[in-house]
């Protein structure tokens, strides 16, 4: 008899920045346990939910029903909550002099868990929850993962969902941007998120026929990228579409930090707004800059991401059912895998160079400023 018969009540948790893709996931989790007789709780804002239950009025577990679940495939966000802070393998706590000091409060989660009786976990995030996860696996709680985030960054999934719904935006924005700054003649820098991986540029940038892709994996010189743009005026091409992975960074520089914050890693943003400035002065061109940020999460996921989304969830229940334990769920078409979750986070995805999209990119003339 496998060990998943003896499951009764799981509980799902979305942590991390949220992708669309997550109210997907949700709805097959609980569609999928409540066909094998389970109950599902939904853990609030990560697992903050379970830690501080006080701070909720009806409680930091929702019982997930059929009805709760109706109609949520579509919609980007989570029904849940999610936070990037508050790690509880190390929670930030403020001191009487300010300072902030970390503590490891996953012994208290767990304790947690098993007084409210639940059998199992579903932990659906990016890196970092997936490093939580298998802490919290190693420790002994019943722990599968379901690995999301629009940057496309995790190891052993060929892709994660949300990652086409934010390229498929940028690259819309790409479409709506070349007929402006063809109009006015105009250098325009589009500034996308990705954190150190430079996936959503370079996809969105070579689907939307950007002139110059920067990208963190190709540290920049962005002479070259004014080369660029010259020799595009030469050719009568008087505008020119830059994309600018939030990641990017020179020559010799480093990546630019929006802020740094007690309790989740450093933000990044602000390279698009030194990258248009200089190629304004080097090129002389009247340059514009838009950020495309947070857009890239919100909206409703692709049918693409929908169908990675909903086959996660039902492949998280299958793994439970099965007795599987301490594994991420993982695409690798046409299936989806089970792998070990301390082999999810050994390394970050990063785009390799010799791929084959970054010598599409290369043949069609697009610079990486290198
Ligand atoms: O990991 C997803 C992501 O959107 C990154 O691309 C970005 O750097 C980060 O989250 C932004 O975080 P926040 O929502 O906290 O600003």
């Amino acid at each position: 008899m496998s060990e998943g018969t003896r499951i009764r009540k799981i509980a799902i948790a979305t942590g991390g920045g949220d992708a669309p893709g997550l109210n997907a996931v949700i709805r097959a989790v609980v569609l999928s346990a409540l066909q094998r007789g389970w109950e599902v709780y939904g853990i609030r804002d990560g697992f903050t939910g379970l830690m501080l239950p006080e701070e909720y009025v009806e409680g930091g577990l929702v019982r997930l029903t059929r009805d709760r679940v109706r109609g949520i495939t579509h919609l980007g966000g989570t029904i849940l909550g999610t936070t990037n802070r508050g790690n509880p393998t190390r929670y930030p706590i403020r001191c009487t002099d300010g300072t902030i000091e970390y503590v490891d409060r996953s012994d208290e989660l767990i304790r947690a868990f098993c007084m409210r009786q639940l059998d199992a976990l579903i932990s659906v995030g990016g890196d970092g929850s997936m490093a939580i996860a298998n802490t919290l696996a190693q420790k002994g709680l019943w722990v599968v993962g379901v690995p999301k985030t629009i940057d496309n960054d995790l190891d052993r999934t060929v892709v994660t969902f949300g990652f086409n719904t934010a390229v498929s935006f940028a690259t819309e924005c790409l479409d709506r941007l070349h007929a402006t700054a063809a109009s006015h003649r105009r250098v325009i820098v589009v500034e996308v998120m990705g954190r150190y991986a430079g996936w959503i540029a370079l996809e969105s940038g070579v689907a939307g026929s950007a002139d110059a892709i920067l990208i963190p994996e190709v540290p920049y010189d962005l002479e070259l990228v004014a080369a660029k743009i010259r020799a595009r005026e030469e050719q009568g091409r008087n505008f020119s579409l830059v994309v600018v992975a939030e990641g990017a960074m020179p020559k010799g520089g480093s990546v630019t930090v929006a802020s740094h914050e007690a309790g989740r890693s450093e933000r990044l943003g602000g390279v698009g707004a030194k990258v248009a400035a200089d190629l304004q002065e080097f090129t002389g061109k009247e340059t514009r800059l838009v950020v495309l940020g947070h857009l890239l999460r919100g909206g409703s996921p692709t049918p693409y991401d929908r169908l990675v989304a909903l086959r996660f969830g039902a492949a998280a229940v299958r793994a439970l059912s099965e007795g599987q334990r301490g594994v991420m769920v993982a695409l690798d078409p046409p299936f989806v895998e089970y792998v070990p979750l301390e082999e999810s986070t050994q390394r970050m995805k990063t785009v390799p160079l010799d791929s084959d999209t970054m010598l599409t990119a290369r043949d069609l003339g697009i610079s990486f400023g290198d």
